[in-house]
């Protein structure tokens, strides 16, 4: 069959010569990759750069931000970056490299990007089995935070094509590994507390989770309620209450500006008033501020355009009143 070649497929590269050792270099050099898994597609991005994390986000013109798997090479050094219970250790041995994504507690000292978690104290990592996605890792040698490789909305890719038509110039390089095995998106278990919880639905089943684990807690489930950790908080909401499109400083409120023409801060998500820059900062700077000595938590007015939309997201979680107990 002849084919043609559109415009949208000509940054997609066969895993052939040095394709791989370049693929390795552009993301450690904070620049896009995607790439395929035996799942569906990744776009890919080097994980402890704020700013390569908030590149996929602009990528993908998601409307918020929600926390992104990060993919390593082994179980070794998941542990590096997540703390392991028992069970998520015996979880990780059974089924990886493969299909499972599992949500762990960061360590004290995780160097990944806090834009990563979305400010969440968990990691969702994974070791895919795909020869090309391991051989990326190992070219690359970091942590890669990957979502499926599509627009926000639109299914997950499953070939390399697909990736082209969805994201197109938005990305340097697509590695085209052929089709994606499984087809659907990795099983996402909660291995935080004791029992493990069932987040996402996914290419290793259920009850070959449960075999191993007993009963998954659903998500929402939560048998005990006042001293359950229950199901993870889906957002990272500050213990400061958050005040939104302020132009002035509220009274012992700690101030975090955007763009330059920004009153005294004690941070700026962006000197320059660049969105992706404040995205970058967005999580990491919010934690630096909620802190004891101030009495709030002032944020300038963010454009909502553009990654503003989902940085307006979670600054509108953020500021919403909390709950009683301060659970979400
Ligand atoms: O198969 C897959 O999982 C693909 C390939 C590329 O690995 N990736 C993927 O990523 O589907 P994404 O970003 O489209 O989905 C990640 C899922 C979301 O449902 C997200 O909410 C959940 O994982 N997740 C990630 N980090 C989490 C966290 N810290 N806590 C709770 N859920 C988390
Ligand atoms: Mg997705």
């Amino acid at each position: 069959m002849h084919h043609i070649v559109m415009e949208s497929e000509k940054n997609i590269f066969k895993p052939i010569g040095n394709t791989i050792a370049k693929a390795g270099s552009l993301l450690g050099s904070g620049q896009l990759v995607a790439f395929p898994t035996e799942t569906v597609y990744g776009l890919g991005g080097n994980a402890l750069d704020d700013s390569a994390v908030a590149a996929i986000f602009k990528a993908k013109a998601r409307p918020s931000f929600n926390p992104l798997i990060v993919h390593v090479p082994d179980l070794e050094t998941a542990e590096r970056y997540g703390v392991f219970n028992a069970q998520a250790r015996l979880l990780a041995q059974t089924f990886w490299p493969g299909a499972l994504t599992l949500v762990v507690p960061r360590h004290d000292d995780c160097p990944l990007s806090h834009l990563v978690s979305a400010g969440l104290e968990t990691v969702a990592l994974r070791v895919p089995a795909h020869p090309l996605a391991q051989d990326l890792l190992k070219a690359a040698d970091l942590p890669i935070a990957a979502p499926s490789a599509n627009r926000s909305g639109a299914v997950s890719p499953t070939i390399a094509e697909h990736v082209a038509h969805s994201l197109g110039d938005s990305i340097d390089m697509i590695l085209d590994g052929g089709p994606c095995q499984v087809g659907l998106e990795s099983t996402v278990i909660d291995a935080t507390g004791e029992q493990c919880g069932f987040l996402r639905p996914g290419g290793i089943a259920k009850e070959d989770i449960e075999a191993i684990t007993g009963p998954l807690l659903s998500a929402g489930e939560d048998p005990d309620a006042p001293k359950s950790p229950g199901m993870l908080k889906s957002h990272y909401a500050p213990n400061l209450p958050v005040y939104l499109n302020c132009s002035a400083r509220k009274p012992g409120g700690a101030f975090l500006g955007f763009g330059p023409h920004s009153i005294q801060s004690d941070l700026n998500l962006s000197e320059k008033g660049d969105l992706q820059e404040a995205a970058a900062n967005l999580f990491a700077m919010m934690r630096q501020l909620d802190r004891d000595e101030f009495s709030s938590l002032c944020v300038a007015p963010i454009p909502n355009e553009g990654l503003g939309l989902a940085i307006n997201d979670r600054l509108q979680r953020a500021s919403a009143p909390k709950e009683k107990g301060g659970e979400e």
